[in-house]
């Protein structure tokens, strides 16, 4: 576990180092859980949001896209039920005076246990090698079936608390669960209360009578007010969605783990409206979709699993959110929502305005049910960059840190390099740069030598370095060199375009999905 939060803190080091994700207003000491993104970070980011709302908005026929704005009539977020319900209960220790999320902190309770089944099982598999049977260990160690129980009755009851939104029953389980604060170590703590996420402000004039309006937690909302506009003017027919990417913002109290849990951070939400009944085989659609479309990125399967919600956000009838293996343990990155009609009736009710569809089929009028796919795009770039970040030994005494990111969403697809900066090589690594650079984002670098160079693409993920050196002169052939596996190979200039292409282009993983 140590070594997994040593890694994960040289992933946030590497970010910062290599022009990616830097602290909010650094030089004045930064702003809590707020970040900036750099120069390759943007590109990264850029790339995400293209593979998304391309395989959202581009590939089907019946989903379209929006950009509604931050701002909305504070009325959208009574009626959403955001003022009244979007809260966190929070714990404090008395000691430390450290705020916590007491869900958190019985979430991290119950994983304890499972790193716990999770090590027997390792023990036991090294134990007796080849003929391990896990299904049958676990059914037989008492160790495990120990565990389990408790894991179990923690679980059932931490889900019955939650669901009740019975504060004093959080707090019971913190205390008999014994649970300590990280800093202090104490289990003095204070009662549980709710905090309002929301961040709000004033909008307009004191003399002209200002009003007080939120920054939006979720862009769901701005969809939802807007269903009536683009389905009349899409012609929509139910089935469809409605696509948008944009900002949101929460006033975290544990904001923590760098990007994972921000104050200011951007989603990429598409709700998919259909006929009421039929929103479950919807949810189980939506579900293989997003999945499939995180792992057609050939991350690692096993890097991805579903979890089932057990309490239900207000609005929804199932929920389960797609979660990636961070170093700091399975995490959401996705979630997918089946969202009843929730919010349609309570727009219709709350803005006096009938927001329903006429079902040319079925002969009548109906509020559609929605399913939304919900992902953060911080969340998603974080979980990319964990996922690429690679430590190798290249040689006796010698390592390089590479960044296996999948081709298509690295920020740079080709470094060109002239192996010295005379003799008409840089002239002529730029020539090669002028054919390329209307398709690929690429870079020129000439300083210090080769190998220096490669790392230094390889720290960003660059999956191809393309040396240019005195044979280029004479037979228009130049060096390309792959980032995972560092084979070089001796290519002609006119073969370069479709190399990248083929390796980089968002068609070929489009075609997998
Ligand atoms: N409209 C539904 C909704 O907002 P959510 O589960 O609260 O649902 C959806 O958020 C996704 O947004 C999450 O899966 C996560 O990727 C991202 N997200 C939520 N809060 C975040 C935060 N504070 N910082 C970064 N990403 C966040």
């Amino acid at each position: 576990m140590a070594q997994q939060e040593d890694v994960f803190k040289k992933i946030v080091a590497h970010c910062k180092e290599y022009g990616f994700v830097f602290p909010s207003s650094e030089i004045y000491d930064g702003l809590g859980a707020v970040y900036d993104y750099g120069q390759n970070g943007i590109e990264l980011k850029n790339n995400i949001k293209r593979y998304w709302w391309d395989a959202m908005v581009k590939l089907n026929e019946n989903i379209v896209g929006i950009d509604s704005s931050i701002f909305m009539h504070p009325t959208i977020w009574k009626a959403s039920g955001h003022v009244d319900a979007f809260n966190d209960p929070l714990i404090d220790n008395k000691d430390s005076k450290k705020r916590y999320r007491a869900d958190v902190l019985i979430e991290e309770q119950i994983a304890k246990y499972d790193e716990k089944i999770e090590k027997e099982v390792a023990k036991a598999a090294k134990k007796f090698g080849d003929a391990f049977d896990k299904e049958k260990f676990l059914a037989t160690s008492v160790h495990c079936q120990e565990h389990q129980a408790k894991r179990d009755a923690l679980h059932a009851r931490y889900a019955k608390a939650m669901n009740d939104n019975n504060l004093e029953e959080l707090r019971q389980i913190i205390i008999d669960e014994e649970i300590a604060c990280p800093i202090s170590g104490t289990k003095n703590w204070t009662d549980v209360r709710q905090f309002n996420l929301m961040f709000s402000t004033e909008m307009g004039s004191t003399a002209d009578g200002s009003m007080k309006i939120f920054l939006r937690p979720e862009t769901a909302q701005g969809i939802f007010v807007n269903f009536l506009n683009v389905q009349k003017t899409g012609r929509m027919k139910i089935p469809f969605g409605i696509a948008q990417i944009g900002k949101a913002f929460r006033n975290e109290i544990v904001a923590r783990q760098f990007i994972f849990r921000m104050r200011e951070f951007e989603q990429m939400e598409m709700q998919f409206f259909v006929r009421p009944g039929e929103e479950l085989k919807w949810f189980e659609y939506w579900k293989k979709v997003r999945l499939n479309w995180h792992k057609a990125l050939g991350m690692g399967d096993e890097n991805y699993r579903y979890h089932d919600h057990d309490k239900l956000a207000h609005y929804a009838n199932a929920a389960t959110d797609i979660e990636f293996r961070m170093p700091f343990g399975f995490k959401e990155v996705e979630g997918i929502h089946s969202r009843t009609n929730f919010d349609l009736s309570q727009h219709q009710k709350y803005s006096g305005k009938k927001i329903q569809y006429f079902d040319p089929e079925l002969n009548e009028n109906y509020v559609p049910f929605v399913i939304e796919t919900s992902i953060g795009v911080d969340r998603m770039f974080l979980s990319i960059m964990c996922g690429a970040y690679t430590e190798e030994v290249v040689g006796e005494n010698d390592t390089r840190v590479v960044l296996k990111l999948p081709a298509v969403l690295a920020p740079v697809k080709a470094a060109i390099m002239p192996l010295v900066k005379k003799d008409g090589l840089p002239e002529k690594a730029r020539e090669i740069i002028n054919t390329l650079k209307y398709d690929f984002n690429v870079q020129y670098d000439e300083k210090d030598s080769i190998g220096k160079r490669y790392r230094r693409q390889d720290a960003i993920g660059t999956p191809f370095c393309i040396t240019v050196d005195h044979q280029t002169l004479e037979d228009g052939t130049v060096t390309i060199r792959e980032r995972d596996t560092m084979e070089q190979e001796r290519v002609p200039v006119a073969d370069l375009y479709s190399i990248i292409s083929k390796k980089t282009s968002f068609s070929e993983l489009f075609k997998k999905l």
